[in-house]
């Protein structure tokens, strides 16, 4: 079941350019998934180079862990189950000073969202599951639906779904508990949203925020992004897709402060936010994906690309 799995990596092209992997280099992707962008970096690091895969879902890196295994001979290939926050200890860990070039490519993989048991879709039926990493103990989907108060619900869904019906789902999601499963949960949803034109199904927001809240997605990204730019060596580079605003916020903010750009709020008499001069930033205006791409990998219409690369003197 999990060998059938493929994940069509999104850009692949431009994080190329933008990532310039180099025979001998390292190379982080810290977000390995399926492989799917690593099976295109490590080629470009033989011989000799070294690619560090890491992702927090056991089952990807069994997959990733596969489609690397043709390369091993020529260069090394290491996977490491752990969280990319936990970056600087993943490299001290194997005496790893600088890194050549790191790539993040955010959010959900495709085994994830197609995995019916794992709860993350509401096209299949399952339980409320929604984590990433399902090797340990952690908080469920289920478990915010059925215990959050209304308000913090409110809240959630408001900020991680940007749903501007939250008041009313987070009500519904209340009268009706227990709430056991993806589809239910579904339904009172729509229900609670009403009707709405457009591409999206009423409940893709709140599924959104829940997994945003289930994984702690936004918790600690602008400051993992500023740690893995601090292990980049001079004209190392960091490339980051995006998939919504949440996580693109982050990442401007990562890439403007330490491109020396102060992001103190407007008014701010002396600079509070310690801007320091790190990386140029190679995308002054996020990549989107080219037209063809989106309509051959629907996934990737809300992808945006942003890459930077590191000053020689910094
Ligand atoms: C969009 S997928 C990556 C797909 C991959 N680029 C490919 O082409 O196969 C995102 C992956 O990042 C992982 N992930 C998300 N947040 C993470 C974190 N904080 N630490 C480690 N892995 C994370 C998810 O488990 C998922 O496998």
């Amino acid at each position: 079941m999990i060998a059938m799995h493929t994940h069509t990596p999104v850009m692949v092209r431009e994080v190329l350019e933008l990532l310039h992997p180099q025979p001998g280099a390292i190379v982080v992707d810290a977000t390995v998934g399926l492989g799917g962008h690593s099976v295109e970096i490590a080629p470009r690091l033989v011989p000799g180079g070294w690619l560090i895969g890491i992702d927090r879902d056991p089952q990807a890196l069994e997959i990733a862990g596969r489609r690397l295994e043709p390369f091993s001979g020529a260069m090394r290939v290491t996977l490491v189950h752990a969280d990319f926050r936990e970056l600087p200890q993943i490299l001290s860990a194997r005496g790893i000073e600088g890194i050549d070039g790191i790539l993040y490519d955010l959010g959900v993989s495709s085994l994830q969202l197609d995995s019916a048991e794992r709860g993350f879709s509401f096209r299949f039926d399952a339980p409320l599951d929604m984590r990433m990493d399902t090797s340990r103990p952690g908080v469920t989907a289920q478990e915010i639906v059925n215990r959050w108060s209304e308000a913090d619900l409110r809240q959630l869904i408001w900020e991680y779904g940007e749903e501007p019906a939250a008041a009313r789902i987070a009500h519904a999601i209340v009268q009706n508990r227990p709430i056991g499963s993806t589809q239910q949960l579904a339904a009172i949803v729509a229900r609670a949203a009403g009707r709405r034109g457009g591409r999206l199904h009423p409940a893709t927001r709140t599924f959104q925020a829940l997994r945003i809240a289930v994984n702690r997605e936004l918790e600690g990204l602008q400051e993992a992004i500023e740690q893995a730019i601090r292990h980049l060596l001079p004209g190392g580079r960091i490339v980051v897709l995006s998939y919504h605003s949440l996580e693109a916020r982050a990442v401007k903010r990562a890439f403007q402060r330490l491109s020396g750009k102060c992001i103190c709020p407007t008014g701010t008499l002396m600079c509070q936010c310690g801007a320091e001069r790190w990386i140029q930033v190679l995308t002054p205006h996020a990549l989107k994906p080219e037209a063809e791409e989106v309509a051959r990998n629907p996934r990737s219409r809300s992808a945006q690309c942003r890459a930077a690369q590191r000053l020689m003197g910094a």
